[in-house]
């Protein structure tokens, strides 16, 4: 089975879908197939390749076992499964087993010459998320640089704890640092409270940075938007170093 990486945290806003959909467009760029599952009805990683959608095709996929819709994206390589708003309806019909034997189902069932499969998660501890962790071997998670971030930390790694009781699976690929701004002391802090707490998990950390932001709103990866920027040299930092750590 090709592996499948959640990216995931509780907390919103932290940069689960700009490293998703960035890192997935680098892997694109070097030549990897990849298949992007938006599994927030959100839609942000949709939207990020310029593709507006209601989720209504993903979810009536999942609900009949059935392949899910993938559509190209301007990336090389680059596929995705696209999400929008109907997909929050899969909360209120699924539970939590159900839910990820649905998706696994759904994501077996839907063929393509994919190397990797990344999942880009919602934030909050919901069924959607639970059911991507289920079918994922790693989870990616992205953070902001700050004390407080470690604390919502805890309640991600204790759910993973949870699910994963007694496996000796690396399940943890990476945690990555966004938003990052090296020249501050609590920077520097907290990627060293990190680098203590999960030795060799830390990714080089990515940092603020304007294309990173404007991006979205054009629809293009950084790196189409501005391949020369820091973010799509951070980006292309972050997915070696994952590279090596899958091995
Ligand atoms: N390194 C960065 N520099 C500047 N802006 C960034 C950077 N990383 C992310 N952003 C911006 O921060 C906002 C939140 O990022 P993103 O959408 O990736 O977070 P998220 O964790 O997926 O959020 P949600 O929980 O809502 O799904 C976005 O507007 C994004 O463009
Ligand atoms: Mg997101």
């Amino acid at each position: 089975m090709k592996p499948v990486i959640a990216f995931a945290n509780h907390k919103g806003g932290v940069g689960k879908t700009t490293s998703a959909v960035n890192i997935a467009s680098v892997l694109g760029e070097t030549g990897k197939r990849v298949l992007v599952m938006d599994i927030d009805p959100q839609g942000s990683a949709s939207l990020h390749f310029g593709v507006r959608d209601k989720g209504a095709g993903f979810l009536r996929a999942l609900e009949r076992s059935v392949a899910a819709p993938v559509l190209p994206t301007a990336v090389r390589g680059v596929d995705l499964i696209p999400s929008g708003p109907a997909l929050a309806e899969a909360a209120q019909r699924f539970s939590g087993i159900l839910g990820a034997e649905l998706l696994a189902r759904c994501l077996a069932r839907t063929q393509g010459d994919w190397e990797l499969v990344i999942i880009d998660c919602p934030p909050g501890p919901g069924i959607l998320t639970t059911s991507a962790l289920r079918v994922s071997q790693h989870v990616v998670i992205p953070i902001e640089t700050n004390p407080l971030a470690l604390n919502g930390l805890d309640q991600l790694i204790e759910m993973l704890d949870s699910m994963r009781r007694g496996t000796p699976h690396p399940w943890i690929l990476g945690i990555i640092a966004c938003r990052a701004n090296p020249r501050r002391r609590v920077h520097r802090e907290t990627m060293a409270e990190l680098e203590r707490r999960f030795p060799g998990r830390i990714a080089p950390f990515v940092r603020e940075n304007v294309a990173l932001a404007e991006a979205p709103a054009r629809g293009k990866p950084v790196t189409l938007y501005a391949p020369d920027s820091n973010g799509a040299e951070d980006y292309r930092r972050v997915t070696q170093w994952m590279l090596e750590r899958l091995g």
